[in-house]
């Protein structure tokens, strides 16, 4: 079952007009939210994230805070699986003719939800491989927008290059991954881009930067360069479904001679007893 404008029908018999500006524009906003052992994980940070979103693109928001709570748990309801990934899109609507310039309009939302596994510890502890690339993407990286194009393109560079994420850098310093935001551990120090409009504000990084206060970890809100992140002793990439991955190489260069470092598991340890609060 999905929800598609008020009601809750099944995947195969839900449609949107294809006067719709999410269709024709990729005009429209969405969230990722994960779902442990049935409780939504950080629910009220993610709607707070999408109410930013939607407010930058002048998008009503469709519902109150409570109303999204209980739409939210009515889909899950229809599911057995305890661990759920929830994707909801807000588009701006169907027009009757197509031009950039958008009128009120009432917005499209639609909700699935899909079954979520994240790696275990030991298959993360291998480490995983990342490549770096220039950030073309735009100015406003905050907004979660459904217009991914540049993302997209990232996402299946990463796929033919048979790694597992894209980290970029804008002149130089590291923004974030194409999917994902970015850490790196110096000297017993944590790295991460501070949020602003180059990156999108995760909500998994914040629950890292939680997880590494509590690690004794010193953090440091500002971007490093890539040459700066291929000297580090650990670089870690997080996201609502990856939680915090570790990553061994970078194109050529191995991380810490290509083994995990000794901050990682004790984030990743905190974190999983966050999900269980
Ligand atoms: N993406 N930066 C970018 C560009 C992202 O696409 C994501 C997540 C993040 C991490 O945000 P969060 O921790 O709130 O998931 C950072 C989601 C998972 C996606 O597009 O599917």
């Amino acid at each position: 079952m999905v929800f598609l404008n008020g009601e809750f029908i099944p995947k195969e018999q839900a449609q949107v007009s294809v006067m719709d500006r999410g269709f024709l524009f990729g005009d429209g906003v969405y969230e990722v939210i994960p779902v442990y052992s049935g409780k939504i994980f950080r629910l009220d940070e993610h709607l707070e994230r999408l109410q930013n979103s939607l407010n930058s693109v002048q998008i009503n928001n469709p519902y109150s805070p409570q109303q999204w709570r209980e739409i939210l748990h009515e889909l899950l309801s229809f599911s057995s699986e305890s661990s759920q990934s929830l994707y909801l899109q807000i588009s701006r609507g169907a027009d009757v003719s197509r031009k950039h310039s958008f009128d009120s309009l009432s917005p499209t939302v639609f909700i699935e939800s899909s079954p979520l596994t994240p790696k275990t510890k030991a298959e993360l502890e291998i480490g995983y491989r990342a490549m770096s690339q220039p950030d073309f993407r735009w100015q406003r990286c905050d907004i979660k927008s459904t217009s991914l194009l540049a993302n997209i393109m990232y996402s299946q560079q990463a796929k033919q290059n048979q790694v597992e994420e894209v980290i970029l850098h804008r002149d130089q310093l590291i923004t974030e991954g194409a999917t994902s935001n970015v850490f790196i551990v110096k000297d017993n120090v944590l790295f991460t881009h501070p949020t602003g409009d180059h990156i999108l504000s995760g909500i998994t990084r914040d629950l890292v930067l939680e997880s590494a206060k509590h690690c004794h970890l010193s953090i440091n809100e500002s971007a490093l360069t890539l040459t700066e992140l291929l000297s580090a002793d650990e670089v870690w990439i997080s996201s609502s479904t990856r939680e915090v991955m570790p990553i061994v190489q970078v194109d050529n260069q191995l991380i810490n001679n290509g083994v995990i470092g000794k901050y990682w598991p004790q984030v990743y340890d905190y974190y999983q007893g966050l999900k269980h609060v």
